[in-house]
């Protein structure tokens, strides 16, 4: 099973569409494995988007998502970082396929909604800067959830 890191980012909280980005995520079967809501500071935003450091964006986007409140997410499945980012679309929600997350709720590249790691070994770097071990918990013995045992 793969896992990947999800982030509901401040302009999706401050829209109230938290729910609703999660919502889709879980529905395309990706389970959640580990879940908070947090202000990320600046140490762990410049950590987060690394990569990014020296881009013209880059204060901008540390400005940002260090604005408000997000949700961070752990979620598990099969091929699951290619298949949450299917579902959120493309960087830029103005080109994004209808449909996806950013397609559907957004327009503008700087204020895109959602996070989603681009490979399984960064998801597994990405959920260690949000997440302790004891953070992400097992479905191992979750029971039928349609039928009850007799
Ligand atoms: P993310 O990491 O947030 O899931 O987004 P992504 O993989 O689709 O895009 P990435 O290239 O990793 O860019 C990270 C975030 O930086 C902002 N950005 N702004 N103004 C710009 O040209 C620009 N380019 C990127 C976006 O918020 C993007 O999600
Ligand atoms: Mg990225």
């Amino acid at each position: 099973m793969e896992r990947t890191l999800i982030l509901i980012k401040p302009d999706g909280m401050q829209r109230g569409l938290g729910g609703a980005i999660l919502a889709r995520l879980e529905r395309r079967g990706l389970k959640i494995v580990g879940l908070k809501l947090l202000r990320m500071d600046e140490a762990l935003a410049r950590r987060h988007y690394a990569i990014h450091d020296g881009k013209p964006f880059f204060s901008g986007l540390v400005r940002y998502i260090t604005s408000s409140p997000i949700i961070a997410a752990a979620l598990e499945g099969r091929m699951a970082v290619e298949a949450a980012r299917k579902t959120i679309g493309a960087t830029d929600p103005a080109k994004a396929e209808a449909g996806t997350i950013r397609a559907d709720f957004g327009m503008d590249i700087g204020r895109n909604l959602v996070h989603g790691s681009d490979s399984a070994e960064n998801a597994e770097k990405e959920i260690a800067l949000f997440f302790s071990p004891d953070e992400i918990v097992s479905y191992e013995r979750a029971t039928d959830p349609w039928i009850t045992e007799s």
